[in-house]
């Protein structure tokens, strides 16, 4: 496994393929984004995963300065899935000048859920994702493939429309969200919970499931009865101590207030102590 800390060498370590692979990641991985890999790895002719904590998708109140760096411990870990090339560049070298052009998603996706609680949160992804494309694919012959998680339900549905708007020649491939045994989605803040913490976090789950079945018992009332089952299950979970920002069913289709008879998400997020969950599941 080759590891590279410029564009330049990144190039030069794909120029040789013909279709490479990339998995976008923050670093601090763990099985969820191992499973990215293993989804990466037949799809091309080598398997780029990239490694780089995007100062552009925090808030300042937002956790980049304190973001766990563990890039040794990362290749390890890439290296055991059979990642061939690990692009785990500075912010020097992503970022030499402020970045003043963006990709701005539109508002009707990228303001809602993540996006209302998170300000700006989908620019900083896009722009990152757009470049970390330029970096991975310029070399590329054949057909490029990027890898996400379906646990950033919205993330992969910005990502999947930013490509088909700007006729980008990717594709874009959804892995599933990895679990631990009691069902908590892995994610790299579950990191920040403390054992307390951590016994409680599978609720958010939980709670979401309870509101799919609702919902779905709902069937042709689903409109009318749906404000008042995601304010009974948002409640519910603030009984337990979770501040939680949105419990909501959506049409998966864009992620809008659905009709009954419309394939379906449920998602979910939530503050335990400090830490911010999120979730989903399709029902
Ligand atoms: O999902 C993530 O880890 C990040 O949002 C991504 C896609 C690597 C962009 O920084």
């Amino acid at each position: 496994m080759k590891l590279v800390h410029t564009i330049d060498d990144l190039r030069a370590a794909l120029r040789p393929y013909h279709s490479p692979a990339l998995v976008p990641t923050m670093g601090n991985l763990h099985d969820g984004h191992l499973e990215l890999v293993r989804t990466a790895k037949p799809l091309g002719d080598v398997t780029v995963t990239s490694v780089f904590v995007n100062r552009l998708q925090f808030a300042p109140h937002e956790d980049f300065d304190t973001y766990p760096r563990t890039l040794e411990a990362d290749c390890r870990k890439l290296e055991s899935v059979g990642c061939d090339v690990v692009f785990a560049p500075s912010e020097k070298e992503m970022y030499p000048e402020p970045q003043g052009f963006k990709v701005t998603p539109p508002t009707e996706l990228a303001d809602i859920l993540e996006g209302h609680f998170r300000p700006g949160f989908f620019t900083g992804v896009c722009t990152v994702v757009m470049k970390l494309f330029q970096c991975a694919f310029s070399e590329a012959k054949g057909e490029r493939f990027a890898v996400f998680g379906k646990k950033d339900y919205q993330q992969q549905m910005v990502i999947r429309n930013m490509v088909k708007q700007f006729a980008l020649p990717i594709t874009i491939v959804g892995s599933e969200t990895q679990r631990a045994p009691d069902g908590l989605a892995l994610s790299s803040r579950n990191g920040y919970l403390s054992e307390a913490e951590r016994a409680e976090a599978v609720q958010l789950s939980l709670a979401l499931r309870a509101l799919g079945r609702d919902a779905l018992a709902a069937a042709d009332g689903l409109e009318r009865h749906l404000p008042e089952l995601e304010r009974r299950a948002m409640e519910g979970l603030a009984a337990r101590g979770w501040q939680p920002d949105y419990l909501t069913v959506r049409r998966r289709a864009d992620l809008q207030a659905p009709k009954a008879g419309d394939p379906l998400v449920v998602l979910g997020a939530a503050r335990l102590g400090k830490t911010r969950l999120i979730d989903n599941f399709e029902i």
